[in-house]
């Protein structure tokens, strides 16, 4: 019966431009958690400790060179090889946050011109989130954050287009999250989302994506 079913976990996933300041703020969020008690884990995507995630990797570095089609199942391969993990953490009752998924595979690939239908067909299946941060940043105010690495999409006229790839996904249900405001506020907007999530979540089964 329903009282000794164990809450299950929120899947979280922050998504938004290189350099919106993502990776900070997930850290960020998962300490705030981890001092409330609560069972939470930082992931991301691409996981490059696999198999697959080193091919990501390289092509990432500019070491090698694959089609676009190519890269794009990858990645999406990434987030299958994490799928079963994922989903039994979750009903074991720890909070996943997550640096970027789906949306991040759909919009980079969309933005190097192949069908968003066929970018997001790879991706059904997996498990959906229960929030959605985005971190909304112009590209021109990203690209003065510090030098862009060496990394193959870190380009001021290829940010943009992932920026207006973004847009085409974003539906009703994410919370955009202004992310030139200053990190202690950005954080304290993501730290009530969360736990708003946490909260809310167990009523809700889980669900998948795109279907
Ligand atoms: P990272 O800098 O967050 O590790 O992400 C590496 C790059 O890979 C980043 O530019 C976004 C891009 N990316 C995709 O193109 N497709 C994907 O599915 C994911 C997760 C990331």
């Amino acid at each position: 019966n329903s009282e000794h079913v164990a809450r299950r976990g929120a899947l979280i996933v922050l998504e938004g431009l290189d350099r919106c300041g993502k990776t900070t703020q997930c850290g960020r969020l998962v300490s705030f958690l981890e001092g409330r008690g609560l069972p939470v884990e930082a992931w991301r995507f691409p996981d490059r400790n696999t198999a697959i995630g080193k091919m990501i990797s390289s092509y990432l570095m500019n070491n090698t060179q694959l089609d676009d089609q190519t890269i794009h199942l990858l990645f999406s391969a990434n987030r299958w090889e994490k799928r079963l993990l994922m989903e039994n953490k979750l009903r074991n009752g720890t909070t996943l946050v997550v640096d970027r998924y789906s949306y991040s595979g759909v919009s980079f690939s969309a933005s190097k011109g192949l069908d968003v239908n066929w970018c997001k067909a790879p991706e059904k299946g997996l498990i959906a989130p229960d929030l959605v941060i985005y971190m909304d940043i112009s590209p021109e105010e990203a690209a003065k954050r510090g030098s862009y690495g060496i990394e193959r999409y870190e380009q001021l006229d290829f940010q943009k287009k992932v920026a207006h790839s973004y847009q085409i996904l974003l539906d009703t249900t994410w919370k955009v999250i202004d992310a030139s405001l200053s990190l202690e506020l950005i954080e304290n907007q993501i730290q009530e989302l969360a736990l708003e999530t946490i909260e809310s979540c167990p009523k809700m089964p889980l669900s998948s994506l795109w279907i």
